[in-house]
């Protein structure tokens, strides 16, 4: 039993912590090369939370554009990027006959760059998430993959990493070297990971009590 307990916390913590600092990290990294969706998330954050706090897990449902920010990294930059599921019968999909036990290897990251699926795929545009969503709209953004085996964790994850670039943009300025963030990816790795780790200063903005 205790084992058990053990080995269910082992799971947690590798799908759970990687995963949400890889989330912050690539759509930090994101933020910085676009300012223009830095001073619109500034907007939003300084007309709902003000400048007299800091903004916190219940301002978050009233914070539209900074959840389609934190999902336009996650479809871009989905740091798990391959899913796996196995047949447990024989079907046929599409005239392909597909036999018991066979696994499935989805690559969720091409699906969420695909342009037969996504307006100008390459491009970092929040705004895309602020309409209404279409059930084909659900089906191909699969940060979480999907079904039940999907992540058990995205309530906990969409906080996480709202409420950590909130923070992070509402506080302070982000200096770089040079002009750009370099976000190439690392080969070989099962988390989708950057190439050059995010080296960034950050400058106090606010007067703000940074204790929580
Ligand atoms: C941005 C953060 C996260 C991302 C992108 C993410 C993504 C995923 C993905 C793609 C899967 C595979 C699901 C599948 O095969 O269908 C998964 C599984 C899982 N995730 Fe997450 N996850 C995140 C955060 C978390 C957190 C915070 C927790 C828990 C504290 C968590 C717990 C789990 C567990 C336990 C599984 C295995 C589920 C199973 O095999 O049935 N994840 N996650």
């Amino acid at each position: 039993m205790t084992k058990n307990v053990c080995y269910l916390l082992q799971d947690l913590l590798l799908a759970g912590t990687n995963t949400t600092t890889h989330a912050i990290e690539w759509t930090m990294a994101e933020i910085i090369n676009n300012p223009n969706v830095l001073e619109k998330l500034r907007e939003e954050i300084g007309s709902v939370v003000g400048k007299a706090r800091l903004i916190q897990e219940t301002d978050l449902p009233n914070l539209p554009y900074l959840q389609a920010v934190v999902k336009e990294g996650l479809r871009m930059h989905t740091p798990a990027p391959i899913l796996f599921r196995t047949f447990q019968e024989k079907c046929e999909i599409k005239g392909f006959h597909i036999p018991e036990k066979t696994t499935l290897i989805l690559n969720s990251y091409a699906i969420m760059r695909d342009p037969n699926f996504w307006e100008d795929p390459e491009e970092f545009k929040p705004e895309r998430f602020q309409e209404e969503e279409t059930r084909e709209e659900v089906l191909k953004y699969l940060p979480f993959s999907s079904g039940r085996r999907g992540c058990p964790g995205t309530s906990l994850a969409y906080v996480s990493v709202e409420n950590a670039i909130g923070v992070m943009v509402q506080c302070f300025d982000w200096k770089i070297k040079g002009d750009k963030v370099d976000i190439s990816e690392a080969p070989g790795s099962v988390t989708l990971t950057m190439a050059y780790p995010l080296k960034c200063t950050p400058v106090p903005r606010t007067q703000i009590p940074l204790r929580l």
